[in-house]
């Protein structure tokens, strides 16, 4: 979180009723990136306030919803589901608890954003769409990828038909290192990373259905990582039943910062997405030609987590469909999982053959 934050405005607190049109949010999982969703919401987001924060790390909910003028602060989580200034939650804790917290909040009657990856299994991806649809309740995911401005308008013109029918479809992600070993499995190259590029590919290749996933992989950053089965860098292809073929990469280390690009190239021609500079100014000397390169993910997409979430507190004020779906997020998971199975198996998965 930045450290120079505005003074919340603590008239807005909450009094019994929303403050007129405002949904009432809790953040579930204040780490890094809930830090920055917490942030959004209280200062970003006009139609929302942050009416709560909840992390079992001792201090953690406290301290964040203190910075941020929060009224709740709730070490067990259970306490936002009874929590009535809450109308929708914001889950940001790590991946595996994502589907019991988006079945748990459904059950609450609470609309629901879940960053991705929304489940770790098939299973349970149907558990938090079911949960969510019985309640009633908005249900998005984290693919904020959708919303940055490139995609946007690469998407804008497969649904104008200018681009054709797509043929070929790319998406990678570069991360820009320095992440602690400790905290990665043999699947998170798939499940965490590369789940966006998935994601992507169906976002770019609309209505098609991925049928096969061919994957290699392998510990270029840390060699040392193979003994324990960690991937740091992947190449993963997938075939379409409208007959596209994708391409989608990742690696845990690019010296330059994070890079996300995509490509289509359609019947009718091409489109590329992701330019990771700063600004458009290059200086140009005698040594050369420079441009400034973004370093992290929250720099690159921080109008895109911002229109994530204001679209998502306007599906719950509208009680409209959320423009992310959990079926969304089940196809781009079934990829991953499908990959992470190739890799083991060494050879082409059929999304049929995935392990629930
Ligand atoms: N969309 C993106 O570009 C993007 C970028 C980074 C992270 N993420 C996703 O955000 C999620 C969090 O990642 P992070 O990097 O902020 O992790 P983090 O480790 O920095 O933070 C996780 C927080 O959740 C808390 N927590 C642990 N168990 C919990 C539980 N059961 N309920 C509530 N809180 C719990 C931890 O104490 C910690 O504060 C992950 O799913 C990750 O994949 C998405």
């Amino acid at each position: 979180m930045s450290k120079d934050l505005p003074t919340p405005d603590r008239s807005q607190a909450h009094d019994g009723t929303l403050p007129e049109g405002r949904v009432g949010i809790a953040l579930i999982g204040s780490g890094r990136m809930g830090a920055f969703h917490a942030e959004t919401v209280s200062l970003r987001l006009p139609h929302a306030r942050l009416a709560a924060v909840a992390d079992p790390a001792p201090g953690a909910a406290e301290r964040l919803a203190g910075t941020l003028g929060a009224d709740g602060a709730y070490t067990d989580v259970t306490q936002v589901w009874a929590d009535p200034a809450v109308d929708a939650v914001v889950i940001a804790a790590p991946a595996r608890s994502h589907a019991d917290l988006v079945v748990a909040a459904a059950a609450a009657g609470k609309g629901v954003f879940c960053e991705k990856p929304m489940a770790v299994t098939l299973a349970d991806a149907d558990r938090a769409i079911e949960a969510a649809r019985t309640a009633g309740v908005v249900l998005q995911v984290g693919f904020n990828r959708r919303f940055a401005a490139d995609w946007r308008a690469a998407r804008a013109l497969l649904d104008a038909g200018t681009l054709g029918t797509p043929r070929l479809l790319r998406s990678l992600t570069r991360d820009p290192g320095g992440f602690d070993p400790s905290r990665v499995r043999p699947d998170t190259i798939f499940l965490e990373t590369l789940i966006h590029d998935f994601d992507t590919l169906g976002f770019l290749n609309p209505g098609a259905q991925a049928v096969e996933v061919f994957a290699t992989a392998g510990a270029l950053v840390e060699p040392e990582w193979s003994d324990r089965g960690l991937l740091d860098t992947a190449v993963v292809t997938v075939r379409f039943d409208n007959g596209a073929m994708a391409v989608a990469e990742a690696c845990f280390e690019a010296a330059y910062g994070y890079d996300v690009r995509g490509e289509v190239l359609g019947s009718g021609g091409m489109a590329t997405m992701g330019d990771g500079r700063r600004t458009g100014m290059a200086f140009s000397s005698a040594a050369g030609r420079v441009v400034d390169t973004v370093r992290g993910d929250q720099e690159l997409f921080a109008d895109a987590y911002t229109a994530e979430l204001a679209a998502f507190v306007d599906a719950v004020r509208t009680g409209t469909a959320a423009p992310v779906t959990g079926e969304d997020a089940r196809a781009a998971l079934a990829i991953a999982l499908a990959a992470a199975q190739s890799v083991r198996a060494g050879r082409p998965v059929r999304i049929d053959e995935v392990e629930r």
